[in-house]
């Protein structure tokens, strides 16, 4: 990322989706989501959003879905590799928080692979704590395991 780069945060637009269809496969070494599984995830009318943007290009991008009344979950987030380790993933993050605590979730709960030490170590950073460990939540190996533990935030 440039230095003089001025992030915008706004919601998900159509036309953001090549870019973010990249971000995702350039972040995620095994098991990004499909063309097909992000345009359900933006479609769902229930999920909200936020994208990272510099200029013409995605930063990166976060969403979110409702689990119950008091609970959401964050179903993905990824920052472009360019631009990782600028911060830009906490902003993302805590721009959804803020988003679900003004539709009035009072927690965040996430899911995240247990070999994935480098999202784990950003999760707890930004104030997240490992609730569970989910056995063979994952379809692919990543790292050699398919497990992933949940975390959750209390929103205040
Ligand atoms: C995880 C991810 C969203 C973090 O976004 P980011 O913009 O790179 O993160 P930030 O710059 O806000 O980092 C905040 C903290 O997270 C931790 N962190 C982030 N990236 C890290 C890495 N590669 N290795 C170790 N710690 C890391 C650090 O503690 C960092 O704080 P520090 O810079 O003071 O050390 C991004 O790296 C990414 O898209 N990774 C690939 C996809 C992924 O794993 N998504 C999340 C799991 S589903």
């Amino acid at each position: 990322m440039r230095n003089d780069s001025v992030l915008i945060f706004r919601k998900f637009e159509w036309s953001d989706l090549d870019a973010i269809s990249g971000i995702e496969n350039r972040s995620f070494e095994v098991g990004p989501y499909s063309g097909e599984e992000i345009i359900d995830m933006f479609a769902n009318p229930l999920a909200f959003n936020y994208v990272a943007v510099d200029g013409d290009k995605i930063a990166g991008y976060v969403v979110a879905i409702p689990l119950d009344n008091s609970s959401a979950d964050v179903e993905s987030i990824a920052v472009d590799p360019s631009y990782q380790g600028s911060g830009v993933g906490s902003k993302l993050l805590a721009y959804i928080e803020e988003e679900m605590k003004a539709r009035g979730f009072s927690l965040s709960v996430l899911e995240v692979r247990e070999k994935n030490h480098e999202g784990l170590k950003f999760y707890e950073k930004n104030g997240y704590k490992v609730l569970e460990k989910l056995n063979n939540y994952y379809s692919e190996h990543f790292r050699e395991s398919r497990h992933a533990v949940r975390m959750t935030k209390i929103l205040k």
